[in-house]
């Protein structure tokens, strides 16, 4: 089962920034997870909220600073003062500093909002040599398609929410046709589920967990894959 550290191992350290990935790799994860934005010059950014205010100093929406600027804002100390010189990092930084070392796990968010995102993740990720290392993820199955059609090999997961109880065999044959991976919400574990997408030849993940009763129900489920802001909560099962 793979250790997906969200957003970083972000329970340690500011959320999406090089410092929560850095931990991520120490405390040896498979996996960092990290949210992508555009910014008002077309570069993709890391940052979870469409807006600065929660992770930074600065405020507004990501789309509308310039990267230049978006570098100077700090994206530290909103979570400790240690933090201070971290910044939001680009997609192009992390993969530079991590494509080698740890799996990406690389969210779209707010794909209608961000028209051309995920042609641009792409063509990023295309710089780099991948392999099952680099999964794009999304809640959008549009986007998800878009990801497929410009990569075909590039591995995706389609996020799920708890009405896919509602999934049908339709359904799981359409989402098998571009979606590698079903990452489902804890609240949706069931043997029964994780079983019948596995049938469709997919794999099974599971956000997000942030304690370690959870974490011990979780690891009692045949998944692929957790998502969780402390992977040390699973590091007895690696
Ligand atoms: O992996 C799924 C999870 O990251 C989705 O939720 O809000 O943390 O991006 P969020
Ligand atoms: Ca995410």
């Amino acid at each position: 089962m793979y250790i997906i550290a969200h957003r970083g191992s972000s329970s340690a350290a500011p959320e999406n920034t090089i410092a929560a990935f850095d931990v991520a790799v120490e405390q040896g994860a498979d996996y960092i997870e990290l949210d992508v934005q555009m910014t008002m010059d077309q570069h993709v950014v890391v940052i979870h909220d469409d807006t600065v205010d929660r992770t930074t100093n600065g405020n507004g929406l990501v789309k509308s600073y310039t990267l230049d600027q978006l570098k100077k804002l700090d994206a530290g100390s909103w979570f400790d003062q240690q933090y201070t010189n971290e910044r939001i990092p680009t997609l192009q930084e992390i993969l530079e500093r991590y494509s080698q070392r740890i799996g990406i796990l690389i969210e779209i968010k707010h794909p209608k909002r961000q028209i051309g995102i995920e042609k641009a993740v792409a063509r990023i990720i295309n710089r780099f040599s991948y392999s099952r290392h680099i999964i794009i993820q999304s809640f959008d199955v549009h986007a998800l398609q878009r990801i497929k059609a410009f990569a075909p090999s590039l591995r995706t997961a389609l996020i799920i929410k708890p009405d896919a109880f509602k999934l049908t065999k339709r359904k799981l044959t359409t989402y098998s046709s571009f979606a590698n991976c079903l990452n489902m919400k804890k609240t949706m574990i069931n043997k029964w589920w994780i079983d019948r997408i596995h049938s469709f030849g997919m794999e099974v993940f599971i956000w997000t967990v942030k304690d370690q009763k959870t974490a011990d129900r979780i690891k009692k489920y045949p998944i692929d894959g957790v998502v969780t802001d402390n992977p040390l909560f699973f590091q007895k099962e690696k």
